[in-house]
């Protein structure tokens, strides 16, 4: 093991102590001790489930990229393992970037990832070059392949950028043989998706390029996972440097899904509909799973790199991973759902029939609290109202909430007044679809995030929120009259 690493394990072991564990998200992963930017190498390794994750354990800033790692058997309750990886060889020692991992036939782990390396340039100026690399082990140590780097610049289609080069997503075949998909800045119109093949997953070779950016979705294009569901192919990116088009793409660096199949004889994808996957503040580089059971789960970072500035006042971690979500495609849209898992949460229940509110605040006997799943469903009575809002993480300072307007059909999410005392972007809308003003929400609180799921996943909104834990009460709003049911329960880990 290199120094690197085992100062890093070191350092890691000893910082957690300084954060106690309510100062942490509860059942989303956060960063061990510093900082966390995407997912990696989600897989099911030894009967449990892994996630590694960009790490900086130094700083609460973004600095040299580690591999943090944690299991669980469950999605929700994670127990940290020492790093996996540091940056510590001449081709990944500018960093580790994102990657994937899957279980080898001869029972080993393989990450593959992005190493990350500084170059002189002709004209004396130093870039960053990004080869794709391999390390094995046994779900807590890793070795990274001698053979290192597998995947360099040489086999790049025409125009293809060595610097942005990056995120490979792998997986095995059932005919044994390997596949990866990995993001790319091409000479013309940002960024592309490139597919590479291997029969034994240490010797690959360019294939064809899946699918192209022709400057449609931001520029540059990153983290990309690609899989089947429910009879389309579905392609997921994150890109960068986004323009806003109508109610989709706000996020300035955000995420998108391509709804398709593949053409079988140029093996390229072919779109038949895109949009953005989450439609709130914080959502990122999102990573997926095929479960045991054969559902396929979705985790992202729930961040949004504009929005870093907001930071835990006090505590040495910065970074936190959305809900897993089971994904499923429904009358041709992506939909999330939590996981399931997260019923076995669920404790005290409150709930209400029917409340009918008119341009009033109310609140609810039993519905508070910082970690609960809550579901509202909201129906006109008589004449449609004009506004029907949701707060939450409330108190007499501060207050985060949703607020839905038939008569645009949108929802938003407003985080203005939870604390924050930095002047970046705390509301989101979205379209949502609804039938005379019924609507139906659930919104799952962890200490520090919101998660709206609505229409039973059709569309999502994350964001998280730093709002001191005091904060706790909940209340409904109508300006016209409105009616709602509410099923509330606390979340915890037994
Ligand atoms: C996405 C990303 C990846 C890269 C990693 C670096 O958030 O920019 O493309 O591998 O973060 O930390």
């Amino acid at each position: 093991m290199s120094q690197a690493l085992r100062d890093a394990r070191a350092y890691e072991e000893e910082k957690e102590l300084l954060i106690r564990p309510e100062e942490r998200p509860a059942f989303h992963l956060g960063a061990r001790v510093g900082w966390m930017n995407d997912p990696n190498g989600f897989s099911w390794y030894k009967g449990q489930y892994h996630l590694f994750y960009q790490y900086h354990p130094y700083d609460s800033h973004w600095g040299p990229m580690h591999w943090g790692h944690a299991v669980s058997g469950d999605l929700l309750r994670w127990r940290y393992l020492p790093a996996a990886m540091a940056p510590d060889r001449p081709y990944d020692h500018a960093g580790c970037f994102s990657g994937s991992a899957i279980e080898l036939p001869d029972g080993r782990h393989l990450l593959m990832y992005t190493g990350v390396a500084k170059e002189v340039q002709p004209d004396g100026s130093m870039r960053d070059v990004q080869t794709q690399n391999l390390a094995f082990g046994d779900g807590v140590n890793y070795e990274k392949y001698p053979q290192n780097p597998v995947i360099t610049a040489a086999g790049l289609p025409e125009g293809g950028s060595r610097f942005d080069f990056r995120d490979p997503k792998l997986w095995r075949e059932p005919d044994g043989s390997y596949r990866a998909v990995m993001a790319n800045d091409a000479a013309r119109g940002g960024g592309q998706m490139l597919l590479y093949r291997s029969a034994d997953a240490l010797r690959w070779e360019f294939d064809h390029v899946l699918a192209e950016n022709h400057d449609r979705i931001g520029r540059m294009w990153e983290c990309p996972d690609l899989f089947e569901l429910d009879g389309y192919q579905v392609l997921l990116g994150s890109s960068q440097d986004m323009l806003p088009k109508g109610f989709e793409y706000h996020n300035g660096n955000g995420t998108f899904y391509f709804l398709g199949h593949i053409d079988p004889e140029t093996g390229r994808f072919v779109e038949e509909s895109n949009h953005a996957v989450d439609y709130g503040i914080d959502f990122y580089a999102p990573q997926t799973i095929l479960t045991p059971d054969g559902r396929r789960v979705m985790i992202g970072w729930m961040q949004n790199w504009d929005t870093c500035n907001l930071h835990t006042p006090s505590t040495p971690w910065f970074g936190q991973m959305s809900l897993p979500r089971e994904l499923s495609v429904e009358n041709g849209v992506l939909y999330q759902r939590p996981v399931r898992e997260l019923e076995a949460l669920r404790h005290d229940k409150a709930e209400y029939g029917r409340v009918t509110v008119e341009n009033e605040e109310i609140e609810l006997g039993g519905v508070s609290g910082r970690m609960i799943d809550m579901e509202v469903e909201i129906e006109p009575v008589g004449e449609e109202y004009d506004k029907f809002s949701v707060f939450f993480a409330k108190n007499e300072d501060y207050h985060t909430g949703v607020s839905f307007r038939p008569h645009e059909s949108t929802l938003k999410i407003d985080r203005k007044f939870s604390g924050s005392r930095r002047a970046i972007i705390h509301q989101r809308r979205a379209k949502v679809r609804h039938e005379g003003g019924r609507l139906k929400l659930r919104i799952i609180l962890d200490r520090f995030s919101a998660e709206v799921f609505v229409n039973d996943g059709e569309k999502v909104l994350s964001a998280m929120l730093y709002t001191e834990p005091d904060a706790d009460r909940v209340s409904f709003f109508a300006d016209g009259k409105a009616a709602f049911r509410v099923t509330k329960y606390d979340l915890s880990l037994p």
